[in-house]
């Protein structure tokens, strides 16, 4: 017991605060640089991160009838399945709208901050990135209709659930996953990925970081 006392000191005193934060409460260690030539499948989280200033170079707004944020832009071609599933959500009187779409880092550093500020950092780290690690960055993210919990009973989030990879959407933070994705259940966001990865995503319910792992296997190219 002493000497695992004395080696919890020296981690304490020896490692820098950031260091040793990032490494025993999120887990944002081993950081690599996000792989743009991925395309609609890069991969962006707690270990992959995207370069300072990145922005997606075809960002265009959504349709104003689907949305309601001041975060309005999303890749061209994210933006086109964006509108098509809303419009074909509304035949089954699902109203489907973007409330926040395409966050730059600076604007994912004051979320992130504010987060940390409300709720300490191990707790606004299950749900907030930091800057260069959030999605939203790609331009291929979602969050659609409400981000309160609650959400996940709404018939919105059921027919997302069921539907949304037809049109190459795939719910990234699900239920039960949090120990792959590092996030919290959000049901409300949605990852744009293409119809074929969001197709074999939800039929093996997959996360992202697990598609990648398989697809590495598969192909030799290993993702983290
Ligand atoms: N809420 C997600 C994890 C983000 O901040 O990008
Ligand atoms: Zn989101």
């Amino acid at each position: 017991m002493k000497s695992f006392f004395l080696c919890f000191l020296i981690q304490v005193f020896f490692s820098s605060p950031d260091t040793w934060l990032q490494n025993r409460q999120d887990s944002y260690a081993d950081i690599a640089v996000a792989d743009t030539s991925l395309g609609i499948l890069i991969l962006v989280n707690k270990k992959n991160k995207l370069a300072q200033g990145y922005r997606p170079h075809d960002l265009v707004p959504i349709k104003d009838k689907y949305n309601r944020g001041i975060m309005n832009l999303l890749r061209s071609e994210a933006a086109a399945a964006f509108a098509a599933m809303c419009h074909r959500a509304e035949e089954d009187s699902i109203i489907l709208w973007n409330r926040s779409a395409y966050r730059s880092d600076t604007i994912q550093a004051g979320l992130f901050e504010n987060a940390v500020k409300r709720r300490g950092l191990k707790s606004a780290a299950r749900f907030s990135a930091r800057p260069g690690h959030s999605e939203h960055q790609t331009g291929l993210t979602v969050d659609i209709n409400s981000t309160h919990i609650s959400f996940r009973n709404s018939p919105e989030a059921a027919w997302l659930r069921q539907y949304a990879h037809l049109f190459g959407f795939i719910e990234r933070y699900p239920r039960k996953k949090e120990d792959i994705t590092g996030y919290e259940h959000e049901p409300w966001h949605y990852r744009y990925v293409g119809i074929t990865a969001a197709t074999y995503i939800h039929e093996n319910e997959l996360t992202l970081e697990e598609y990648h792992a398989t697809i590495g296997k598969q192909t030799g190219k290993t993702s983290r």
